[in-house]
């Protein structure tokens, strides 16, 4: 493949093991960086068009990883890291960086945290925050949880990838981080398909809806009034003198019985008036709909 001009960091060796659609990605896109890339898959094949533009396969995990400073983990889950480096002798590993790219839960991240720490690897937990295509592109967000020291000294070669975030020390914040933006966005899109789903019961075309619903409604309505309303959140501050729980609980009553009257499934404003109906119950009903954060905060307490 042809190599792009060198700039800091560029130069830097970079392995990756894991070669699905996220571990191919990244690879070749280190590679169309300049950085010389070995690779290591459970299924070698996967490697092929790789290595026919430069790439080096190692022969083992362990191989692969004693190959430079710094290892790119992006597998299926914790379990299969696990499998894969189960084996590997320590001493080729020892005083390498691991960079976990693979998802899971923030215990899991605890977890490996602990399983580098006594195999002498240095470990950061990460997350991926856009598809394989959009790698490489400057703007493309990629988390970081674990030490400062490891995300700072390895900070140049990750932002070949796109826009290398640090959370924090905790190695667990990364894939918190990416099942609250996950949730956010299944939560968005089965929004938009249920609304799509109700007026098409009469006949409305999806693409009619959607450019009222994404291109005016929710940058309007929603997206502007959840920034504003953050303050309020970390203060608890829910004013209901525009429009109180209540209201809302009756708003979503209608929701839920049109979308029986129109034969469309209704557990989610039915799932969605039982939130608002418990804020009520927990003595919000004249604070205003941002109240159910509560309900939501509190739900281990309960
Ligand atoms: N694809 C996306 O859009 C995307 C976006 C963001 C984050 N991610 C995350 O990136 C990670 C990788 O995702 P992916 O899309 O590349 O595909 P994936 O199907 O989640 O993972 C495939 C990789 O895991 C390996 N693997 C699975 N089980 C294994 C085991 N027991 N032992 C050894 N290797 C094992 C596969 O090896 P074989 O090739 O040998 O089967 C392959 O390298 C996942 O955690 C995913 O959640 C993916």
């Amino acid at each position: 493949m042809t190599q792009q001009p060198s700039t800091p960091g560029q130069n830097s060796p970079v392995t990756v093991v894991g070669l699905g659609p996220m571990g191919l990605a990244l690879a070749a896109a280190l590679m169309e960086k300049g950085h010389p890339t070995t690779v290591w898959n459970r299924t070698p094949a996967k490697a092929r068009d790789l290595v026919a533009r430069g790439a080096r396969l190692a022969p083992s995990a362990a191989d692969a990883v004693a190959a430079g400073p710094l290892t790119l983990v992006c597998l299926k889950d914790y379990a299969a890291l696990y499998e894969v480096f189960g084996s590997a002798r320590a001493a080729a590993v020892a005083g390498r960086a691991l960079v976990n790219l693979s998802s899971g839960t923030p215990n899991e991240a605890h977890a490996a945290a602990s399983w580098a720490a006594e195999r002498d690897f240095a470990y950061l937990d990460g997350a991926v925050m856009v598809p394989p295509p959009l790698v490489g592109d400057p703007g493309s967000v990629f988390l970081h949880s674990g030490p400062r020291e490891v995300f700072d000294a390895h900070r140049d070669t990750l932002a070949s990838l796109g826009d290398p975030r640090y959370l924090g020390a905790d190695p667990g914040l990364a894939v918190l981080h990416n099942a609250a933006l996950l949730g956010l966005m299944y939560a968005t899109m089965n929004g938009f398909l249920h609304a799509t789903a109700l007026v098409g019961s009469a006949g409305v075309p999806a693409a009619e809806f959607a450019d009222l619903a994404v291109n005016r409604f929710l940058p309007t309505v929603v997206d502007a009034a959840l920034v504003e309303a953050a303050p309020d959140l970390d203060a608890g501050h829910y004013p209901g003198d525009l429009g109180t729980m209540e209201m809302n609980l009756n708003a979503l009553e209608h929701i839920a019985l049109t979308c029986e009257e129109q034969g469309v499934h209704a557990g989610q404003p039915r799932l969605m008036r039982d939130i608002a109906a418990q804020a009520v119950a927990d003595g919000h009903g004249g604070s205003n709909y941002l109240a159910v954060f509560e309900v939501f905060r509190k739900a281990a307490a309960r």
